[in-house]
């Protein structure tokens, strides 16, 4: 079905309070908001909550499935592996046909488990392989640090050099975002140099999103493989890693997937991969296949599932992925392409009204054009950046800081609203 935000131009997006009802009056996601718990902001009322990016809100529905957990937990013990309601066992299934939803896979390709930097991890084992003069790792200037100490760390660990082995691309001097030619450009200089591109789907500071398309079929192109951090993607906007033949990428679930603080984290590994028995791994356990996976003292030959399930180490942690599954109902339920169509039109409109209200000099960094960004928006404040963030939690306004001057707000489609776009323009104007 079409959604009636296809077709809205950012020209006919009125930054007015008729126009925010008018939009809001448009949508046909609104309801999920009432689906979510909205934290309250000083005067009792919804807090215009901007930070999805950094944790999303908590899915109604996710208690009743935490809870049930812990009821078969106590009622069966140990036999809650086989027998709870969802039986423990088979717990991470539960959740693979919500994240291929998301990322545009097959559902062999997903899996749930450990966290994102951890699984950065485990699949840098399997797709950085520095061989010969092969031994380069592309990264971005200003990448989360995480991702820093993880390539810094595995290149070490493989006897490179950092200094040498990563190349961090940048943007131009006086720009704030990365230019995709760029980007091409040096995967073709770097040639066959290049053992592997990884890069952040969504940067978290501009909310740029990169052609993961176009710089993976470049990759390709060079031999190397390609793999991307999708921590700021994975629910914000919609992917096909699948048919863009990305070789890897792992994602968290507490941001736009609303799974929870520290909930488990995503990887993704592309078919022709995760079929493929001899692909170096770590392996545990888990990522065995069931049927002889508790021969324990029987059988020490791994024997790998033939999906992403064989990068799996431990047995799921259960509480950890419950209030996933809720919440993964609600993207099924409502579907990627509808939650993009709204997310364009939330964001444009926030966008055309901190256009018409930021103080002078204050800017969005965020690309303009919707195809290179999902719902967050970066803005930089032209003046006494932290006094005007700091000011803004007391008006009930949720948002976060970036220093030295970046204030991000992302509306997200599942739980925001028109109206709570054109508040927080009003109050960035008014401090
Ligand atoms: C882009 C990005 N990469 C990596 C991480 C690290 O995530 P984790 O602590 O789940 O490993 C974060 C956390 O916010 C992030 O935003």
């Amino acid at each position: 079905m079409d959604s009636p935000f296809t077709g809205i131009a950012a020209a006919d997006l009125e930054p007015t309070a008729a126009g925010a009802e008018r939009l809001d009056a448009l949508d046909p996601l609104a309801a999920f908001r009432d689906r979510f718990h909205v934290p309250k902001g000083p005067d009792g009322s919804d807090a215009g909550y901007f930070v999805g990016n950094s944790l999303g809100l908590q899915p109604t529905a996710a208690r009743a499935i935490v809870e049930q957990e812990l009821d078969d937990w106590a009622a069966l013990g140990v036999e809650g592996h086989f027998e709870a309601t969802r039986p423990w066992y088979p717990y991470h299934e539960n959740l693979r046909t919500g994240f291929a939803h998301v990322v545009g896979a097959g559902s062999g390709e997903v899996v749930a488990m450990n966290s994102l930097t951890a699984n950065l991890h485990l699949l840098l084992i399997s797709f950085f392989r520095p061989e010969g003069d092969r031994r380069i790792i592309l990264m971005e200037d200003g990448a989360f640090p995480s991702d820093t100490y993880a390539v810094h760390s595995h290149v070490v660990a493989r006897g490179g050099d950092p200094e040498r082995d990563v190349v961090r691309i940048s943007t131009r001097p006086g720009e704030d975002l990365l230019r995709l030619e760029d980007v091409l450009e040096t995967i073709e200089r770097l040639g066959d140099r290049l053992a592997t591109v990884m890069l952040g789907g969504v940067n978290f500071r501009t909310g740029q999103f990169l052609d993961l398309a176009s710089i993976t079929d470049a990759a390709h192109a060079v031999g190397a493989t390609a793999g991307f951090d999708l921590a700021h993607a994975a629910g914000n906007v919609p992917m096909s890693l699948h048919d863009w033949n990305v070789d890897f990428a792992a994602w968290c679930t507490y941001k736009y997937l609303n799974g929870g603080p520290g909930a488990v984290a995503g990887a993704f590994i592309h078919e022709r991969h995760a079929t493929n028995p001899d692909i170096p791994r770590f392996a545990g356990w888990w990522g065995n296949d069931p049927d002889t996976r508790f021969r324990m003292h029987l059988e020490d030959t791994f024997i790998p599932v033939p999906t992403a399930e064989a990068w799996q180490l431990s047995n799921p942690p259960i509480l950890a992925m419950a209030p996933l599954i809720a919440s993964l109902d609600l993207f099924q339920e409502a579907g990627m392409p509808a939650l993009r169509a709204k997310s364009r039109v939330l964001t444009g409109f926030l966008h055309t009204c901190l256009r018409e209200m930021l103080p002078g000099g204050s800017e969005v960094i965020t690309p303009g054009n919707a195809e290179e960004r999902g719902c967050q928006l970066s803005v930089r404040i032209a003046d006494r950046a932290r006094e005007r963030f700091d000011a803004l939690a007391p008006r009930g306004i949720v948002a976060d800081f970036r220093p030295p001057d970046v204030v991000r707000l992302a509306p997200v489609p599942l739980y925001n609203t028109f109206a709570d776009c054109l508040r927080v323009a009003e109050v960035l104007r008014s401090i």
